[in-house]
C-alpha cells in the first residue's frame, strides 16, 4: 500500500450523524514516514526478527522512545522491542538500537561497551548525521556552535554531543538576539525546523559575528511534508492530522495548517476522531507527520469512509509539544 499520492474518494455517513452527507477526502502528498524513519524501523524489525528472545520476551532495548509514536512503538514492544531511560538499564550483551534521531557519541560508546559493538544497530538517519558531522567539523575548526532548535529534544541534545559539548541551543528568535555579538560562529539546524527560522536567525548574526558559517541542515522531508500541508490547506474546509502528541515535526505541521486558518484536529488514532469535527465540510484532508506510520492513517481512512468515527471525541486540545 502506498499513500505518497494524493487522492480523492466519496463516502457517505449514515442517516443520524454528521458524517451523513457526500464527502471527499485527500490525502497530503507527501505524507507520513520519512526516508530515515522508514529505514530505521525497517532495520529494527530485521534485527528483532533475527535475534532470539531474552527469558522475558525482550529481543532488542532501544535508550529512549525509537520513533515519536506511541502506536508504533506499542506495535514494535509486543515483538520484542523494550524501551529503557539509561545504557544502565540494558543487561550486558543484549541488543541494542540506536533511534534515528541519533545519540551523543558518549552514550554509543556506552551502548558498545555494555553490549559489544556487533550488538549495536546504529540507525542514525543519514540526514541527522550529516547535522551531527558538521557540528563537529565545527567545533574542531574553532566556531562557537549554535543549533537551532529545541534543547530538550533527542536530536539535537545528540548533535550538541558531537560539538564536543560545548554548542549552544537556541529555539527562537529572542534567544539568537540575546547571543550578542561574537567572533567565529557555526550554526547549524535541527533537521525539523522551519527554513524561516533559519533564514531569520542568520540575518540576524551576520553583522553581530565577524566569521559565521551557516549550514542549512533541514531536512527535505520536513520542508516537503510542510510544503505539502501549505497547499492541502487551500482546497480542504478542515485537515486531519495524525501523529504522537511528543513528535516535533507532526506539532509543526499542526502549526503550520493553523496559521493558515484551517480548521484542524490532530490525532493519534481513529479512536480519537469527532463526528461533531466533520458538521458542514465537504472536503477533508488528511496529512501525518513524520513519524506516523501508513497502518495508522489508514485506519483513519477507513473509519471516515465507514462512519466509524465516535461521538463526542474532540481530538486533542492543540497544544504544541516542542
Ligand atoms: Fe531523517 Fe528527515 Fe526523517 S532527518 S528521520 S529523513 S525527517
Amino acid at each position: 500500500m502506498t499513500l505518497w499520492k494524493a487522492r480523492r474518494c466519496t463516502i457517505w455517513g449514515d442517516d443520524s450523524s454528521p458524517m451523513k452527507r457526500e464527502r471527499e477526502i485527500e490525502i497530503a502528498s507527501p505524507t507520513g514516514f520519512c526516508f530515515g524513519v522508514k529505514r530505521a524501523i525497517e532495520s529494527l524489525e530485521r534485527r528483532i526478527e533475527e535475534c532470539g528472545a531474552l527469558s522475558d520476551g525482550v529481543k532488542v532495548y532501544s535508550v529512549g522512545m525509537p520513533i515519536h509514536n506511541p502506536q508504533e512503538v506499542e506495535r514494535l514492544s509486543k515483538k520484542g522491542l523494550k524501551v529503557v531511560d539509561r545504557v544502565d538499564d540494558i543487561p550486558p550483551g543484549s541488543y541494542a538500537f540506536v533511534r534515528a534521531h541519533g545519540a551523543p557519541p558518549s552514550q554509543k560508546e556506552e551502548l558498545v561497551a555494555r553490549c559489544g559493538a556487533a550488538n549495536v544497530t546504529d540507525a542514525t538517519c543519514p540526514f541527522v548525521k550529516n547535522a551531527q558531522d558538521k557540528a563537529a567539523f565545527l567545533a574542531r575548526e574553532g566556531y562557537a556552535v549554535l543549533v537551532l532548535g529545541d534543547p530538550d529534544h533527542p536530536e539535537v541534545q545528540a548533535i550538541v554531543g558531537c560539538a564536543e559539548g560545548d554548542a549552544m541551543v537556541a529555539s527562537s528568535l529572542g534567544e539568537v538576539e540575546a547571543l550578542g555579538r561574537r567572533d567565529r560562529l557555526g550554526v547549524i539546524s535541527q533537521t525539523t525546523q522551519k527554513g524561516e527560522f533559519l533564514g531569520a536567525a542568520a540575518s540576524i548574526l551576520a553583522p553581530l559575528t565577524r566569521e559565521l558559517r551557516v549550514f542549512n541542515t533541514i531536512c527535505g522531508a520536513t520542508t516537503q511534508r510542510q510544503e505539502a500541508v501549505r497547499r492541502i490547506t487551500s482546497r480542504v474546509d478542515g485537515l486531519i492530522v495524525v501523529g504522537g502528541r511528543n513528535s516535533a515535526n507532526t506539532a509543526k505541521l499542526v502549526e503550520i495548517a493553523r496559521s493558515r486558518q484551517c480548521d484542524v484536529l490532530w490525532i493519534e488514532h481513529a479512536g480519537e476522531l469527532s463526528q461533531e469535527w466533520f458538521a458542514e465540510k465537504s472536503n477533508v484532508g488528511i496529512a501525518a507527520g513524520a513519524s506516523t506510520p501508513d497502518w495508522l492513517i489508514e485506519e483513519v481512512k477507513h473509519a471516515i469512509e465507514t462512519s466509524q468515527v465516535p461521538r463526542g471525541m474532540e481530538g486533542y486540545d492543540g497544544r504544541i509539544y516542542e
